[in-house]
């Protein structure tokens, strides 16, 4: 399993926060910011979507500074199911009820540990299914409808 990573300059400590500590365990492939220096989230949040959709990765994680830019970013693209996680449980919750294939985390508001923690239990933790897998369907229909195009 590959994970596609990404942040802009709010986000950029906690990437390599998490890369330094998650980086031996599981493949990543980051797609940057490589500095603290100002870029613009979208421009990350569409390398991690496309690597998803691509077949570059099979998940991703995105870092803003409030995880709310690259959610409202990355769920532009069809397929692309992004989830701002804030809490031990909406870290579960997050893969089991929604199956979202990103985690979106706020740097500047929330501690690294949270975070890291975060990152693992998402990982580890297995789409339920049943009626969550009714309700995602849903939204693929919706894709359809509203966007007009078939997602993977
Ligand atoms: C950048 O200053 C900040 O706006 C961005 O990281 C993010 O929080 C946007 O949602």
């Amino acid at each position: 399993m590959r994970i596609a990573i990404g942040s802009d300059h709010a986000g950029y400590e906690l990437k390599k926060y998490i890369l330094d500590r998650l980086g031996s365990k599981y493949e990543f492939l980051d797609v940057g910011t490589d500095s603290s220096e100002s870029v613009d989230y979208p421009d990350y949040a569409s390398l991690v979507a496309e690597a998803i959709l691509n077949g570059d990765a099979d998940l991703g994680i995105l870092i803003c500074g409030t995880g709310i830019g690259m959610s409202i970013a990355a769920n532009k693209y069809r397929g692309v199911y992004a989830a701002v996680v804030y809490s031990d449980e909406t870290a579960a919750l997050a893969k089991k009820h929604n199956n979202a294939n990103i985690i979106c985390l706020g740097a500047r508001m929330i501690s690294y540990g949270d975070a890291l923690r975060w990152v693992e239990t998402w990982l580890n933790t297995e789409f339920e299914g049943g009626r969550h897998l009714r309700r995602i369907n849903k939204i693929k229909s919706l894709e359809e409808r509203v966007c007009g195009q078939k997602s993977r």
